[in-house]
């Protein structure tokens, strides 16, 4: 099955069946995630506040139901998935804010999904969000958005465009100035890239950056990758939501996200994902507890 807009498989994942929108195939992982993130809205002591997760869930109203509030989490994976959502969103919110407000002004959020960071942060004056995602993704989003009447708190520029088409130039027709430093994001978007995308991403990504520019990414790395995909309950969380990730992630072998960038000129560090929980005071819960918590956020700088 190709992709209506771009003739290609719908994902870079191993053998993807079917149409790509919003409750099928990589659309519905970037719906599980919002799930996740309208589950954390209901704890107290939430780190994220996504007020327009829930609408997102039920409005695509997909055939295997997602959960959207505590109560609703029947598997420990569940459990993993909403408190691993957490930490890397509010990690990743505050890289983000971090780079604003050191003066970087242009944030480009790769494969944006139905993040709402565009709407929910608290962005300094003059600062543009650019989020680039499949077409069938982005018109979703912006119906849920409009129907809510929400406003970004930046100027917001939606980019849809496959990230193995020529994506540089459909940023720059959005307005992308390359003169000037950027703040990059690549939040559970890795997985699903084959090897030789990847690799070109993140070239076409350091040829877009002027000096002082940042890049946030999630690194799980191989061996983490192989330990999830392996993980029973992994299998039964997807079956439960309809879906195969293996047939979504693709697994192919390939340089280190954080050795790739320092090969081109980065200064690169990270933090795992337990480290980041300990630092506001969340245990990682579920059976995927483990795996989680060796995940990367990496934090490169040009
Ligand atoms: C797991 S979701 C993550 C979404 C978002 N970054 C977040 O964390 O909420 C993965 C996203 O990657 C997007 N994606 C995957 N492959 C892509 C590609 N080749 N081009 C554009 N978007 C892609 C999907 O449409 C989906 O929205």
């Amino acid at each position: 099955m190709t992709s209506p807009t771009t003739g290609h498989t719908p994902t870079g994942g191993n053998s993807v069946a079917g149409p790509w929108n919003i409750t099928t195939s990589v659309g519905l992982t970037a719906l599980a995630v919002s799930a996740a993130r309208a589950v954390e809205n209901t704890r107290d002591d939430a780190l994220v506040h996504d007020r327009y997760a829930t609408d997102f869930v039920h409005a695509a109203n997909p055939s295997h139901p997602l959960p959207t509030t505590t109560a609703e989490v029947d598997s420990e994976a569940w459990v993993s998935m909403v408190d691993f959502m957490a930490v890397r969103s509010r990690a990743l919110d505050d890289l983000l804010l971090d780079a604003t407000r050191s003066g970087i002004d242009q944030v480009v959020v790769l494969a944006a999904g139905l993040d709402v960071r565009a709407q929910r942060l608290d962005w300094p004056a003059g600062t543009t969000v650019f989020e680039i995602d499949q077409d069938q993704v982005l018109d979703f989003k912006q119906q849920v958005l409009d129907a809510d009447g929400a406003t970004p708190s930046c100027t917001r520029r939606a980019v849809p465009c496959d990230l193995r088409d020529d994506w540089p130039a459909a940023l720059a027709d959005a307005g992308f100035d390359h003169a000037k430093p950027t703040v990059w994001l690549a939040e559970g978007l890795l997985p699903y890239l084959p090897a030789q995308a990847e690799a070109d991403l993140f070239a076409a990504a350091d040829k877009l950056s002027a000096p002082g520019s940042r890049m946030a990414v999630e690194a799980l790395g191989l061996d983490v990758a192989d330990r999830f995909l392996d993980s029973p309950e992994v299998a039964q969380m997807g079956a439960s939501m309809g879906c195969d990730m293996r047939e979504l992630w693709n697994t192919e072998r390939r340089t280190d996200a954080p050795d790739e960038l320092q090969g081109l000129g980065w200064t690169v560090s990270h933090r795992t994902l337990g480290e980041l929980a300990s630092s506001f005071d969340r245990t990682l819960g579920g059976s995927l507890r483990d795996i989680m918590a060796a995940n990367r956020i990496i934090d490169a700088r040009r």
